[in-house]
């Protein structure tokens, strides 16, 4: 299991994240006692999401040295070393129209524009001492683009975990206001998949591998499993889902209401997601499910 934070400037910051309840938006020293407890939970990695303290329309504190990511980074790896850092690399959560790449003057996302500014970012995550990146803004050839940025600068050996399949989907809800970055206009269809398509997924995948990814991953996992499943099928890569923020929101949801009971719901989404063929999941309950199967 990874554990998702969402990281932000400042220091002494842990602020219960109202759409995500049990997840916090963390300054760096608090991200840092979040890694320590999930090493004593025994849960090898996180990825990082960053709260950016200004947003424009290039998104460039997502590519700031000393932006939120990039300390937080330093933090957990001078207090738990072992821990595998991830970090989400797009631009929505730095861009004030909120869209995952820069927006040209007719509002339509930039591909090309928005490649060099990811692979800026990726850089700068890796000199900060990232085990790994991985890239979820789904423009065209991001890629190769990074694991040339990163070559190029000695990162030879930083792995990139693709977001490969990645649909638009409903499911992302409450992560849009955890990480404030709800598209300003428009959505985010030109660019995230057709949840109808199913081949699509396949061809995504494809391009990923062909450009050098060492990780795919397929998002949200539960209404994808037979995507997971196909994919699985179709490479011998690692495989990673995501059990994403709506997933995770509305299980508690029903609990709370004493619709289902929680515990055993969680067990059977995140078994059947591996089912599926995952080899990890990214997934909120990582702390929850690393405290019930220790129980
Ligand atoms: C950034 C990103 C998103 C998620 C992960 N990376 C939001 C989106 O694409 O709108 C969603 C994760 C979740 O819902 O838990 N592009």
């Amino acid at each position: 299991m990874v554990y998702p934070l969402f990281v932000c400037s400042g220091s002494g910051v842990r602020k219960e994240i109202t759409s995500l309840p049990g997840c916090y938006h963390l300054s760096a020293d608090k991200a840092a006692e979040e890694a320590r407890e999930l090493e004593s939970l025994n849960i090898p990695g996180l990825i990082l999401f960053g709260l950016p303290a200004h947003k424009d329309a290039r998104g460039s504190s997502g590519y700031d040295p000393n932006g939120a990511v990039p300390q937080a980074i330093r933090a957990i790896k001078d207090a738990v070393p072992e821990i595998v850092v991830i970090t989400d690399v797009c631009l929505c959560e730095y861009t004030d129209h909120g869209h995952c790449g820069v927006v040209d003057a007719q509002g339509r996302v930039d591909n090309d524009t928005t490649l060099e500014l990811l692979a800026k970012m990726a850089l700068v995550h890796a000199q900060a001492g990232a085990d790994m990146v991985a890239p979820s803004d789904m423009m065209d050839g991001r890629v190769a683009t990074i694991r040339r940025a990163l070559d190029i600068s000695g990162f030879t050996h930083t792995p990139i975990m693709s977001y490969a399949v990645k649909y638009c989907s409903a499911f992302y809800g409450p992560f849009r206001e955890a990480a404030e970055s709800a598209p300003a206009f428009g959505d985010r269809r030109g660019y995230q998949m057709d949840p109808a398509n199913a081949r699509e997924a396949l061809l995504e995948a494809a391009a990923d591998i062909e450009e050098g990814a060492d990780i795919l991953m397929v998002k949200p996992a539960l209404p994808c499993l037979d995507i997971i499943s196909q994919v699985r099928a179709m490479s011998n890569l690692p495989l990673a889902a995501y059990n994403v923020s709506g997933e995770y929101a509305m299980l508690l949801a029903a609990e709370q209401k004493g619709l289902i009971n929680g515990d055993a719901a969680m067990m059977e989404m995140l078994t059947c997601i591996k089912r599926a063929g995952a080899d990890f999941i990214l997934t909120y309950f990582a702390k929850r499910a690393a405290r019930f199967l220790g129980d």
